[in-house]
């Protein structure tokens, strides 16, 4: 979604300027732009439709050397992607840069018309621009201006500005939509996201809710919406992010598929011990809270979302935790009634996603017993506005399509369950668990190791326009992903269902062109879902079986075997997720599609 870069420094910043949006490219967008001062008062603007390197190349075609400018990546809300609609906007000296919506923006638009105001784009981003160059006429500084334009916005905002008369500042604006600052010697920078800035520093201060930011090359100073002078902590990030270090992988998508082990293993650390599951960095009070309660309500989007569901399984089979889950742009929108001490649990591979980020804050104010996010970046909103944090350690994902994100959400969240059957004296499973987890990236690296055989079956999908997935409980998350996981990147239409749900209407579209994927751990379900499998045989679908090599499949003209070694029962759906994720990363990459960028998607949504 769109992304924010600013700098204000005593070197030419174009070069930083350009960095910062290659490193926001992951965020999915449709234009960039970038506006510099070159002097007091003159101001060079550039915008391209498409990728950031068309707006290198424009870049390349004429000198830009200044030491203070903006720039953004857009994902279009409000009017097409277009040169026109493309941020920076400007009225006259005013330049601004916006991530987020005005809700009231067409009001505003027509009163400024009314004021005499020319509009050159159909964005909600220009209302902004025109409104601060309004209020600066009737005096005051920029601070000033900014602190009397904000209470007219409706809506989710992080905007960045400046005045080409007073190169030497840039204001901040931030509600809803995240902006980060970053410190460096005799020059400041500001972001929406802190992987655009790491080339310059590792210092940052998160802008909190309703905050102001004055920002020089020597001085950062923020205000409250009050103007009340506020302080914000300094953080120094241990982020690690190489925007050119894609190895020996052609897209980020398969590097983070292969680092999954890895990554799971980082999840792990320092959180098992020999007896049980150690999450003491939740803090003293964790285990008063985590004792006290009866039923747990996830909240989450995407697969963050499919993630949930899989929890849902174990909370209730492992910990006998009564669990709901619902995604978060429906909870936000539906009055809901809280259960008695319930904790509410928030997944996210970003914890910039608006829908989970308002469901959490509405939750504030409904009696929940607290709120707990799991989550994969540190400092983002969700991480600082709930109670209790579990961190995922998968490290930066780029690929649009979540993968390591998933599995260490899938890790954490089986911790978690471990934790409170402990703690709920419910511990049958717990050493079996314990085992589990340990093997599990391991196992995962067994998985990996059919790659070839995946890569082969890839081809079968590419003429098709339709595919079904099948799984049977815990696994019926595993076929929503997979299903999720295609359709992103391929742009194949892809629908999961649970398997015994097919004769209810689904089987109606089985023919011998539609290819039905099946995940087929062994496991108690194994001989329900042999026999929904027959159903499907029976009425001539293409059957790819994706099955513990002890299930007792045999290949046939039209049942393909895809044979995975044993795992775990417990932590199969983390495991035969990966093989999904193969399938659908090797259809797009035969077919050719923007892997890492899928059309019309973004990383992080930041607006609803
Ligand atoms: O950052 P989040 O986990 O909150 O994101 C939620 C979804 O937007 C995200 O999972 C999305 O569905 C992915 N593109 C799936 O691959």
């Amino acid at each position: 979604m769109c992304g924010i870069i600013g700098a204000v420094a005593q070197r030419n910043i174009a070069e930083i300027l350009l960095e910062g949006l290659r490193r926001l490219e992951y965020r999915g967008y449709d234009s960039a732009g970038l506006a510099i001062v070159d002097y007091p008062g003159c101001v060079t603007r550039l915008r391209r439709v498409g990728k950031v390197e068309m707006l290198v190349k424009a870049a390349k075609q004429q000198p830009l050397i200044s030491g203070t400018g903006i720039a953004h990546v857009r994902w279009a809300t409000h009017g097409e992607p277009s040169e026109a609609n493309a941020h920076p906007h400007v009225s006259e000296q005013i330049i601004v840069v916006h991530n987020g919506i005005v809700e009231n923006h067409e009001l505003l638009r027509e009163v400024l018309i009314a004021r005499g105001y020319f509009f050159s784009s159909e964005t909600d981003t220009e209302v902004i621009a025109h409104l601060v160059h309004w209020e600066q006429k009737k005096g005051g500084n920029l601070r000033d201006v900014v602190l009397r334009v904000i209470p007219q916005l409706r809506g989710v905002y992080g905007i960045v500005l400046m005045d080409s008369r007073n190169p030497l500042l840039l204001m901040a604006a931030c509600f809803g939509s995240p902006l980060v600052i970053g410190r460096g010697v005799g020059e400041n920078f500001i972001a929406s996201d802190q992987l655009a800035l790491l080339p310059v520093t590792r210092r940052f201060i998160y802008l909190e809710e309703g905050d102001i930011a004055e920002i020089s090359y020597s001085d950062v100073s923020i205000f409250d919406r009050e103007g009340k002078l506020v302080n914000r902590a300094e953080i120094e990030s241990s982020v690690q992010y190489d925007a050119s270090d894609k190895g020996i992988y052609h897209h980020y998508m398969e590097k983070e598929i292969y680092e999954q082990p890895m990554a799971i293993k980082n999840t792990l650390t320092g959180r098992l011990n020999h007896c049980e599951v150690d999450l003491s960095e939740l803090g003293p009070n964790a285990d008063a809270i985590l004792s006290q309660i009866e039923h747990t309500q996830i909240i989450a989007c995407g697969t963050s979302y499919h993630s949930g569901m899989v929890a849902r399984y174990w909370f209730e089979s492992l910990a006998s935790i009564p669990c709901d889950l619902e995604i978060a742009s429906e909870f936000r929108y539906r009055k809901s009634a809280v259960r008695k001490n319930s904790l509410i649990i928030t997944l996210s591979q970003s914890g910039e996603t608006a829908d989970t980020l308002a469901a959490l804050r509405l939750s504030k104010k409904m009696g929940y017993l607290g709120s707990l996010a799991i989550c994969n970046v540190a400092g983002s909103s969700l991480v600082r506005e709930s109670d209790m944090v579990l961190m995922t350690k998968a490290g930066t994902e780029i690929g649009v399509a979540s993968t390591k994100a998933f599995t260490t959400q899938l890790t954490v969240l089986l911790m978690l369950v471990s934790k409170l059957a402990r703690l709920h004296d419910r511990l049958v499973e717990e050493q079996d668990i314990l085992h589990a987890l340990q093997v599990l990236p391991n196992r995962i690296k067994q998985i990996l190791g059919q790659d070839k055989c995946i890569e082969l079956l890839a081809q079968d999908f590419l003429d098709k326009r339709h595919v079904l997935f099948l799984g049977r409980g815990d696994q019926y998350p595993i076929a929503m992903e997979g299903a999720l996981k295609l359709k992103e990147i391929s742009y194949i239409h892809a629908e999961a269902y649970a398997a015994g749900e097919m004769k209810h209407g689904p089987l109606a579209l089985v023919d011998d062109n539609m290819p039905v994927v099946v995940v087929a751990p062994k496991n108690e379900l194994l001989e329900k879902l042999k026999l929904n499998i027959e159903e499907v045989r029976a009425r001539g679908g293409l059957l790819y079986v994706f099955a513990d090599q002890n299930a007792g499949f045999n290949n046939s003209k039209d049942m393909k075997i895809i044979s995975l070694p044993p795992v775990e029962t417990v932590i199969a759906p983390i495991c035969y997720i990966v093989p999904l994720q193969l399938l659908a990363y090797y259809v797009a990459f035969i077919k050719g599609t923007d892997i890492d960028q899928p059309r019309n998607l973004a990383k992080s949504v930041t607006v609803e």
